[in-house]
């Protein structure tokens, strides 16, 4: 039975249909507003506005619940691995083993990066962020791979082409940013253990893959591996909707992860916990300025745009921190820090008023850190976690009948008509302002 929501305005009523999701979610479809009624809607930064229908990733921000494709984050990263829940994401559901093995076939014919795409880096300053290079790296992807991506299969090979030399990309940005020889992806290893043998194996110091590791890589990436309607997501989703190729969609994509308030979170939380140690562990202080609103400090990892309870993500990635620090028999004092800043704030009113717990950066940097990953590479390992479910996304988005170039409207603010002033009156106008 169609449901509807009447909206009254100047006693003239308007009927929106009702839409209802399969977990029971409801929206006002206001796709019609405009032309019935002249109005907009107004929702600055989209917290209360749907963009799309999709059937790729259910959250529920309430009951810290992530699911892809239906499948539990937690049972995907107990039982699963990155590339098979990167092709759940992309293809919609679990692969056979033949779907999988050909699928890492592709991986591998297409893991090494043009030689000539090396010269790229070396025109970078040293100091260059790796995300603004992986940007600039996958975007240049297309010059190098100008097929059109109208044909299934041309699409599929963009696909595999991304997942596979993103991985190598970041590892060749690694070496050649410490002016070490670039390391190739070996077809005998896994996607994970090949990504660090690619960022640490040296001809005096050979890398002894630690299945371990390989394993916290696994699930680090699952962990990233999509979140609905984010930040970054959301520009892969608009700028594709211009018809773009998927290189320039991805590299918005990147772009947008980079900020500290999104995906740039897991490096300035080990900044933050840096600082904190260096400060004698002065906690109470960084509490005090996340609480005082004249102070932009923001506790970085906590809080989240949907997540109102403890990001699910958090949790295995908390527990991950402690398997792998134990079996590396290491201490990090950062998760000591951590785990007391967590404490404290879980019993703060300010944090429990607020919903603030800590979402997915919290302790992550802590499990790269203890992988040995630099920090300035953290999003860089967040991005090739979210690449697969941009991708899904992206994809999603080019077969949906509904989806067209995405093009916001606003509500104008700013002076009403007024006539142009030749420069010989304009000293005496601005002058009479300043
Ligand atoms: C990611 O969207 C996704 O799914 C993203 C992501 C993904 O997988 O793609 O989950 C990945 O980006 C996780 C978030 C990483 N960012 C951080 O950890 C940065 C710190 N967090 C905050 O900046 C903040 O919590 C946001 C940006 C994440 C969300 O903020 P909102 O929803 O825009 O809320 P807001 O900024 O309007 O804050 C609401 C209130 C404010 O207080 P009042 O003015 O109402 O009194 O909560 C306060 C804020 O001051 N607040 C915080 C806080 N986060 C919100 N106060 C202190 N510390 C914080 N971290």
């Amino acid at each position: 039975m169609r449901e509807n929501a009447t909206l009254i305005i100047n006693d003239q009523r308007y009927e929106l249909p009702i839409v209802t999701g399969s977990e029971g979610e409801k929206a006002i479809d206001i796709s019609q507003l405009r032309s019935k009624s002249g109005l907009i809607t107004l929702d600055t930064g989209f917290a209360n506005t749907g963009s799309c229908k999709s059937t790729i990733t259910f959250m529920d921000g309430e009951q810290g619940i992530l699911r892809y494709r239906g499948i539990p984050v937690e049972q995907l990263a107990e039982k699963s691995s990155f590339m098979e829940t990167a092709y759940l994401l992309i293809n919609g559901n679990l692969p056979t083993q033949k779907q999988l093995t050909r699928f890492s076939v592709m991986l591998n014919d297409n893991s090494l990066v043009h030689e000539d795409m090396q010269q790229f880096y070396q025109n970078f300053p040293r100091a260059s962020h790796p995300m603004l290079i992986l940007a600039a790296m996958v975007n240049a992807l297309r010059s190098f791979y100008p097929e059109l991506q109208t044909l299934e299969e041309e699409i599929n090979i963009t696909v595999t082409r991304l997942l596979s030399k993103v991985r190598t990309m970041a590892a060749m940005s690694y070496k050649i940013s410490r002016g070490h020889k670039v390391v190739y992806p070996r077809p005998d290893l896994s996607y994970c253990a090949n990504f660090l043998n690619m960022m640490f194996d040296s001809p005096v110091n050979p890398y002894q893959i630690d299945e371990l590791l390989v394993d916290a890589l696994n699930i680090f990436w699952i962990l990233h591996a999509d979140h609905e309607q984010n930040c970054s997501t959301s520009s892969v989703r608009m700028v594709g909707s211009g018809r773009v190729n998927l290189y320039a969609a991805i590299s918005s994509g990147i772009a947008a992860l980079w900020g500290p308030l999104h995906g740039g979170a897991n490096q300035a939380v080990v900044e933050m916990l840096k600082t904190i140690d260096s400060d004698g562990g002065n906690i109470q202080g960084v509490i005090a300025r996340a609480k005082d609103r004249s102070d932009p400090f923001r506790l970085m990892g906590f809080g989240h745009r949907v997540y109102k309870t403890y990001d699910p993500r958090a949790k295995i990635m908390k527990k991950m921190c402690h398997r792998v620090l134990g079996r590396l028999n290491r201490q990090d004092p950062l998760l000591d820090i951590a785990m007391e800043l967590e404490e404290i704030a879980l019993k703060d009113a300010y944090f429990i008023d607020h919903n603030l717990y800590p979402n997915v950066d919290f302790y992550s940097g802590i499990v790269l850190r203890a992988m040995g990953i630099p920090t300035n590479m953290f999003t860089v390992m967040f991005a090739i976690g979210r690449l697969p479910g941009w991708i899904a996304q992206w994809k999603e988005s080019m077969d949906d009948p509904e989806w067209k170039l995405a093009r916001p409207r606003q509500i104008y603010i700013g002076p009403t008509q007024k006539d142009y002033v030749p420069m010989n009156l304009r000293e005496n106008t601005n002058s009479a302002k300043n």
